[in-house]
């Protein structure tokens, strides 16, 4: 997955004007190479480093500029036909349903954030236990051979759905269960510094997958009231940045999910607004919305650069997400 290079390579003294002071600092902050601090955004260098933004965007862009010499980032300008090259060497991981892998052309992408948001218990932490399952078979399975890393903040990740997952498709469910690094995160700011330390892990772990579920649940119950709204919107969005970062840097698919609140100002259609607002919407590559159907559920792919608008069914049961009953044979599987 990842181009095989040495450590010294992200040193961060291999960046001009990083001296020891400097570098103190950034280790205190949880930066301890190019890498995270590719990961991070100016404002945050700023406040940690107490510099003023200028200076931080300048090493952010360094930070940025070697990591594109080392072949780990794309050039800002690069030919349509290079990034259509590019964009064919992104990987996927199959969904457990040929209707959402329809839905997603092929499967959740690797160098991207894919948002499943809906009402309460309309499939999403269930579709977030069966990918961190298929992201471990191969790719002739629908997955990536590669590990996940499950950012638990409601408190429902469960090992024994994985085990009955696992168990559905074959596979030794110790082996898949050891594959799966669990974080809790208690508060936004633990959630944040969970976030942090993340990189490590995923290049230590041969992780692919990075989940979090839910990326909102804690900003929206410790900002309460329109006075925190901007606060809560600018943690959320510097939160959301970083996930697309770590994406990109890494080449790991990222998930994450949002729960709905009601709009009352609308009175057509679903009154159903995924609670991030804008700022998830925009960060997001992909966005579908899950709602309930019966014992069905139903998956609508919303403002998709590359997808057509259009919805289909999918079910919940011993493999966690699958095709209906009575949907055409499986391919492959
Ligand atoms: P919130 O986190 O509350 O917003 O909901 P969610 O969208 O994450 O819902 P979740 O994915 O937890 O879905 C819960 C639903 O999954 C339940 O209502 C069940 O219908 C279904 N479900 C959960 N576990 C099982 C299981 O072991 N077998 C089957 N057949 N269905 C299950
Ligand atoms: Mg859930």
């Amino acid at each position: 997955m990842l181009i095989d290079m040495s450590e010294e390579d992200f040193e961060l003294e291999s960046l001009g004007g990083v001296g020891p002071v400097t570098k103190q600092k950034l280790v205190s902050a949880g930066i301890y190479n190019i890498l995270d601090l590719a990961s991070r955004g100016p404002s945050e260098i700023a406040d940690i480093m107490n510099i003023n933004r200028d200076k931080a965007t300048e090493l952010c862009n360094k930070a940025r500029d070697k990591l594109i010499e080392l072949g780990r980032l794309e050039k800002e300008f690069i030919s349509a036909s290079e990034l259509y090259k590019k964009r064919q060497a992104i990987d996927r991981i199959h969904m457990g349903s040929n209707n959402l892998d329809d839905l997603l052309a092929g499967g959740i992408e690797t160098q991207a954030i894919t948002e499943f948001y809906g009402e309460y218990g309309s499939g999403k932490t269930q579709i977030c236990h069966t990918l961190c399952v298929i992201v471990q078979m191969p790719k002739e399975q629908g997955g990536l051979s590669a590990g996940a890393i499950y950012l638990d903040t409601e408190n429902t990740f469960r090992p024994e759905r994985i085990v009955e997952i696992a168990e559905a498709y074959d596979l030794d469910h110790e082996e898949v269960l050891s594959k799966i690094i669990v974080a809790k995160a208690y508060n936004s700011a633990h959630q944040e510094f969970i976030i942090n330390e993340v990189g490590r892990i995923i290049e230590k772990e041969d992780i692919r997958l990075l989940i979090v579920d839910s990326a909102v649940a804690h900003y929206r119950a410790e900002f309460l009231g329109r006075g925190t709204l901007a606060e809560r919107q600018q943690r959320l969005n510097r939160f959301m940045h970083h996930l697309l970062r770590i994406a990109e840097i890494y080449n790991v698919a990222v998930v994450a999910t949002n729960q709905v609140q009601s709009a009352p100002d609308v009175f057509f259609g679903d009154p159903s607004r995924p609670t991030g607002g804008h700022v998830i919407a925009h960060t997001s590559t992909y966005r579908i919305y899950l709602r309930k159907a019966g014992k069905n559920r139903i998956a609508r792919m919303v403002d998709s650069p590359s997808h057509p608008e259009r919805e289909v069914v999918f079910v919940l049961n011993e493999k966690g997400v699958d095709d209906p009953p009575d949907s055409t044979p499986k391919r492959g599987r």
